[in-house]
């Protein structure tokens, strides 16, 4: 009988939310993870990272020994099901980094060296297509010994879950992926139906090819509609009398369409989407495709975040000496990740105006201050942060900057400009009483 249901190789924010999840639903989970710190903060519960939900969950299986911790890499081999959850940033020229990928692969395989039981070495991390049996089993023969397809399988089962709802999306997932040869998708297939039960989504088995080219179009695709809506929010900022937000919900309810993912903003960030759509684009390159969707899909979210400093530089002219006050700095509401933040490219285009930037988030100030070393001011709350301004940017929607009303930005700013980048605000009650701007918001005749 071997000790656990399955191991996690790679504890950062998707591993551990997956491995606790896992856990949570019944397996016997080893998370396993080179960096010793992590190690002992998982052990005591202490998470490195912001995620609702996690925490409790992540210290009751600890508790009940469920969920086991260690930095010791051999014990994947009294696993027989062993997930790979490393990293795949983004290279120089937008290619995927595969050298986590590889090392955690090589790691692996020392690990399940001399051991005479089958291994499933799942890749959950998302890699181009090619990266299961190109990249890892290679690796994984080379530093275990052992043959693929005897001693060890493989397959490619793509994550999907979000930042900020890992918890809801691992235990409830829309669907799930495998991609390997039969006996490796049925072993993998028989492990989640066991722990899910009743509760198990549509399972789709194919090769890793398609598995893995599912993840980046799906996430190219996702990424292409926040940009399709976000263009027709530019065209409504230009036209009189329309509305970005009536529009979306005018053809999200057409069934084709359906109503997620058009909430048209100052554009997407994050480690996933920005890197994914480049990577994609690459790797079509590569095969000798120039994906133009793609390409058109970073080209409007590049220019997106520089859209809100255009506005406010029509509301004040030059922004030289003007105090500016971002609310919201993660790339999203409930997280305190930056990574790819819109944020980051708001100041850098502030800063380069010479403008006086003051900001707050809920949750990224501790993020927030690495990034910007000093070159900004971080306020403690928001009210903090509009003081004497010239003009505020809500830039991330956190819903506790929903119960600011128009009195609160006409009595703390010097100057009651404000520019919704998320659609946060009522427009016709914000408009009326204050100098308002919004994405997506033509203007009143
Ligand atoms: C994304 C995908 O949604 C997940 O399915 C996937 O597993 C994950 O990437 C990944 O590849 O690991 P995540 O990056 O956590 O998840 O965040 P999302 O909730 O998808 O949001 C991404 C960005 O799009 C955010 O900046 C958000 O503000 C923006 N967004 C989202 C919009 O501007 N408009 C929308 O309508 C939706």
């Amino acid at each position: 009988m071997p000790k656990y249901s399955v191991a996690v190789v790679g504890l950062g924010f998707v591993g551990l939310s997956t491995a606790a999840c896992f856990a949570k639903l019944g397996a016997k989970v080893l998370g396993v993870d080179i960096d010793k710190k992590k190690i002992a903060a998982v052990e005591k519960g202490v998470l490195s990272f912001y995620e609702p939900g996690l925490k409790p969950i992540l210290k009751k299986v600890i508790k009940d020994g469920s969920f086991t911790v260690s930095s010791n890499i051999r014990l994947v081999a009294q696993a027989p099901i062993i997930f790979i959850v490393v990293g795949t940033p983004s290279k120089e020229d937008g290619s995927m980094e595969d050298r986590f990928l590889l090392s955690a692969s090589r790691q692996i395989g020392a690990g399940i060296k001399g051991s005479n039981s089958y291994h499933l070495i799942v890749v959950k991390s998302t890699g181009i297509p090619g990266t299961s049996l190109k990249l890892v089993v290679p690796e994984i023969e080379k530093a275990s010994g052992l043959k693929y397809g005897e001693g060890f399988g493989a397959c490619s089962n793509p994550e999907f879950l979000r930042e900020g709802s890992a918890i809801e999306d691992t235990l409830n997932p829309d669907r799930i992926i495998i991609g390997g040869r039969p006996k490796d998708t049925e072993m993998l297939k028989t492990f989640y139906k066991k722990i899910y039960g009743k509760k198990l989504p549509k399972v789709i088995c194919t090769n890793p090819t398609n598995a893995e080219l599912i993840k980046y179009a799906n996430n190219t695709f996702l990424a292409m509609k926040i940009s399709f809506i976000n263009q027709i929010a530019r065209v409504c900022e230009i036209l009189p009398e329309s509305d970005i937000g009536v529009i979306a919900n005018g053809i999200g309810l057409d069934k084709r369409i359906n109503p997620l993912f058009l909430r048209a903003g100052l554009g997407f960030g994050g480690s996933c989407f920005p890197k994914d759509v480049k990577a994609f684009i690459e790797f079509s390159k590569k095969l000798g495709y120039y994906p133009p969707l793609a390409e058109a899909t970073m080209k409007v979210n590049e220019d997106q975040p520089i859209s809100a400093v255009r506005m406010a530089e029509k509301k004040l002219g030059n922004l030289e000496g003007k105090k500016i006050a971002l609310l919201g700095l993660a790339f999203k509401p409930d997280t305190d990740d930056m990574r790819e933040a819109v944020s980051i490219t708001i100041v850098k285009e502030l800063l380069k105006r010479k403008a006086k930037v003051f900001a707050h988030d809920p949750k990224a100030l501790n993020t927030a201050a690495a990034i910007f070393d000093g070159k900004i001011s971080l306020e403690k709350n928001a009210k903090a942060c509009l003081k004497n301004a010239d003009c505020a940017i809500l830039v991330t929607e956190w819903m506790e900057y929903a119960s600011l009303k128009p009195k609160d930005f006409k009595k703390l700013m010097k100057n009651p400009v404000l520019i919704d980048g998320r659609r946060l605000f009522d427009a016709d009650e914000f408009s009326e009483q204050l100098d308002f701007a919004a994405v997506g918001l033509g203007s009143k005749v």
